[in-house]
């Protein structure tokens, strides 16, 4: 069981001297008295060497992080450390990026409908790159820039068109996209209208084709569609474009069955398919940009629960209800997500026993695992999912006034809070 269990949990998780699950040289069981369940918990080790990956197959300076998967001030410092750059979707990731200290010239800021107001924080922040995504901010950025008199990198989004593999809600690369430019004529207008403002320096394009995909090929398939078109563009417009982003979206183990691809393979496949291709089109090979998120942060952060009811119902199931829910994970509920559920307490014991992971909200959809295996657990005993980096605290809610959980790194038997856990006073806050 443990052997499986390693293949889904952070690189520093072992079994303590007392037998209890141990990440970054802090035992849980002492976590969850100190900070209280439930609490996320980021192996920093980890997270940091998924990053250093990463930046070793791309290469200094081609990577951004996806902050929408993960964001504290401390975190966007942490990333800052590690020499990568950041992909902000919004006024307020970007916000909370420059709060932590990151420099602004590393960020790029996405979104499929910013607002003036958010063109015009980044403008003045002085981000990097912008990625245009429709002729409505095109003219925005065009207007905004000639009238402070300053020039703005940008990239175009276009949906090249490619069907990747993964829950429907996590596409974003088809046609009927609400992101982007569609390849060919109406991106080929939006890259003309770029290239002829003075104010916008047309650097790249961009594509992301959705999130958590296993197979490697759809990627392939994007990265050539977008050198073929890439060469049109700098035909059309006599212009350099020297870059192309091909976004995120590699998958990640969230049972020890899946099998996930890894980002050297990936690296491989793109430097390779867009290599091969510019050859092919008779143009210069674009530098690659990605964006990660996902199997960045993903995999390195837990979170630990509390048992409390037990119910059997004969015949039917075991419900074993834990102290959070869809408020600190929305993944099952909204993707059918599934995660990998162990004893904190006994994580080599045999886990035998079927049994569904009820949260606590007011929601019969509030389902954080079904049929999951566990051992014969009992009220109170302290249980880990694995997996739950990605989108787990960037996507949780107060919902029936949960005050969401605590964040908290650990290296080396040391344990820092990168966010306190939500008072019951935070939940007033704004009233
Ligand atoms: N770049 C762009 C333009 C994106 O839209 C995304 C994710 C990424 C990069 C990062 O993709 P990743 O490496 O994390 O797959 N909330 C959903 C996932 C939504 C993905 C949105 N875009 C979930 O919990 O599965």
């Amino acid at each position: 069981m443990w052997s499986e269990f390693r293949k889904v949990l952070p690189q520093t998780a072992r079994i303590s001297s007392t037998g209890a699950l141990e990440v970054g040289g802090c035992d849980t069981i002492q976590l969850a008295s100190e900070f209280g369940t439930p609490v996320y918990v980021l192996d920093l080790a980890d997270v940091r060497d998924r990053m250093a990956r990463y930046r070793d197959a791309f290469g200094p300076g081609n990577v951004y992080y996806g902050a929408k998967v993960f964001l504290t001030k401390t975190f966007a410092r942490i990333v800052a450390e590690e020499d990568i750059g950041m992909d902000c979707v919004a006024g307020g990731e970007l916000y909370v990026a420059l709060a932590g200290g990151f420099p602004p010239e590393r960020i790029v800021l996405h979104g499929n409908n910013k607002s003036r107001a958010e063109l015009i924080e980044a403008i003045e922040a002085g981000v990097g790159r912008i990625v245009v995504d429709s002729f409505h901010e095109l003219e925005m950025l065009r207007q905004l820039t000639s009238e402070r008199g300053v020039v703005v990198r940008v990239l175009l989004r276009v949906t090249p068109g490619v069907e990747a593999h993964t829950h429907d809600y996590l596409l974003t690369g088809t046609e009927d996209s609400k992101f982007g430019f569609p390849i060919g004529e109406v991106a080929m207008r939006a890259i003309e209208m770029a290239a002829r403002s003075d104010n916008l320096e047309l650097v790249g394009l961009h594509s992301h084709i959705g999130s958590q995909i296993f197979d490697l090929k759809p990627f392939d398939e994007a990265a050539r569609k977008m050198v073929r078109f890439l060469a049109e563009a700098r035909r059309a417009c006599s212009l350099e474009i020297p870059e192309l982003d091909l976004g995120g979206g590699v998958g990640i183990p969230y049972l020890p069955s899946d099998e996930a691809s890894s980002v050297e393979d990936l690296a491989k496949i793109l430097h390779e398919a867009v290599t091969s291709e510019s050859e092919l089109a008779d143009t210069e090979p674009p530098r690659i940009l990605v964006e990660p998120g996902r199997w960045i942060v993903g995999p390195a952060m837990l979170t630990l629960y509390t048992v409390g009811s037990v119910k059997d119902i004969p015949g039917v199931r075991r419900y074993v209800a834990v102290d959070g829910g869809m408020s600190d994970n929305i993944r099952p509920a909204l993707y059918q997500a599934r995660y990998t559920y162990l004893s904190a307490l006994r994580p080599d014991a045999p886990h035998d026993r079927p049994a569904t992971i009820g949260g606590k909200l007011c929601e019969s959809g509030d389902i954080l695992g079904w049929d999951v295996l566990l051992p014969d657990v009992e009220p109170g005993e302290l249980l880990a999912c694995a997996a739950t980096g990605a989108y787990g605290y960037a996507m949780a809610s107060n919902y029936n006034k949960q005050p969401r959980p605590a964040v908290v790194a650990v290296f080396g038997g040391e344990k820092r809070m990168l966010a306190r856990r939500e008072t019951y006073e935070d939940l007033v806050r704004l009233d």
